[in-house]
């Protein structure tokens, strides 16, 4: 198993979800944590069940909206200052949208997750890997989804920010290659965080258990994903025993993606 002694890593969205489960997976192998997240609530709740799972663990979290340039700055020194580099980033945060048709999609909204999901992953990537260079290698873990490899319906926005995630993750992988930086993206499927509770909300808003039912049926395993373990996943990507892995996308969702018609 993987350790993470002394090593530093950034998780940015943190405070729940994916970038919870990671955290808690990296801190229990011995990583500094910079947990970055724009809900500061969220985000002490966070720190204090981490630190009850892994005592010795060294957690900053630092308050921040991934879609300022400023803010991705600012958490990026803030790490520097606290721990001296960066080698592992998990460039996780990232928002659904409202679902609606392409004729008639909120044009706010639209931007909002290009903001986020786009901009947020690319402002990560410029201010980390300077750092990484200096640091002579890092690992990076972006999240793209299954809306990045396929369609979903109503997710016009989601689908094309999330294709972008993985078209940047091979643009970071062939640039940054030569300096020991391996950048990968792992596209989940439907993996029960609060954000996938409230899509279901949004499908069926009288019966949200009925939806998620309905959804698992549809999965070759039949059922939804874990956050645990996407978190180990990362947590392999981010570690020394993952080399020469660079620029893949890798689909995390009981093989899903890969069905053509009914299971
Ligand atoms: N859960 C899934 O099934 C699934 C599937 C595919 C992809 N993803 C992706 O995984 C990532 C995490 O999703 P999740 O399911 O854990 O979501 P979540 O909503 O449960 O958690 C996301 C976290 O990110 C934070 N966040 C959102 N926007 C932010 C911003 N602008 N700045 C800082 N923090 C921000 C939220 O406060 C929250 O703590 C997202 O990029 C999402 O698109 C999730």
């Amino acid at each position: 198993m993987s350790s993470f002694n002394g090593k530093t890593v950034i998780i940015t969205g943190g405070a729940m979800g994916l970038g919870l489960a990671a955290a808690k997976v990296l801190a229990q192998k011995g990583a500094n944590l910079a947990i970055v997240d724009y809900n500061e609530e969220a985000l002490n709740k966070a720190k204090a069940d981490i630190s009850s799972l892994a005592h010795q663990a060294k957690i900053l979290t630092i308050v921040a909206d991934v879609s300022s340039e400023e803010a991705v700055k600012n958490y990026v020194d803030k790490t520097v200052a606290e721990f001296g580099t960066i080698d592992g980033f998990y460039n996780n945060a990232g928002i659904e949208g409202k679902q609606a048709p392409i004729i008639s999609y909120d044009i706010e909204v639209f931007k909002k997750v290009i903001d986020i999901n786009l901009l947020g992953v690319y402002y990560g990537l410029r201010y980390v890997i300077p750092v990484m260079q200096k640091n002579g290698g890092g690992r990076i873990v972006n999240v793209a989804s299954v809306g990045g490899i396929r369609g979903v319906v109503n997710q016009m926005p989601y689908v094309a920010s999330k294709h972008a995630v993985s078209g940047m993750t091979k643009n970071a992988a062939i640039e940054y290659g030569k300096d020991n930086i391996f950048t990968n993206a792992i596209a989940p499927g439907a993996i029960l965080t609060p954000m996938v509770a409230e899509a279901f909300k949004q499908v069926n808003p009288a019966d949200p258990k009925a939806a998620e039912a309905e959804y698992a049926q549809r999965n070759p395993t039949r059922r939804l994903g874990q956050p645990e373990e996407v978190g180990h996943l990362v947590a392999f990507l981010l570690s020394d025993e993952c080399n020469y892995v660079n620029g893949q996308t890798i689909a995390i969702d009981g093989g899903e993606s890969n069905l053509y018609g009914n299971s």
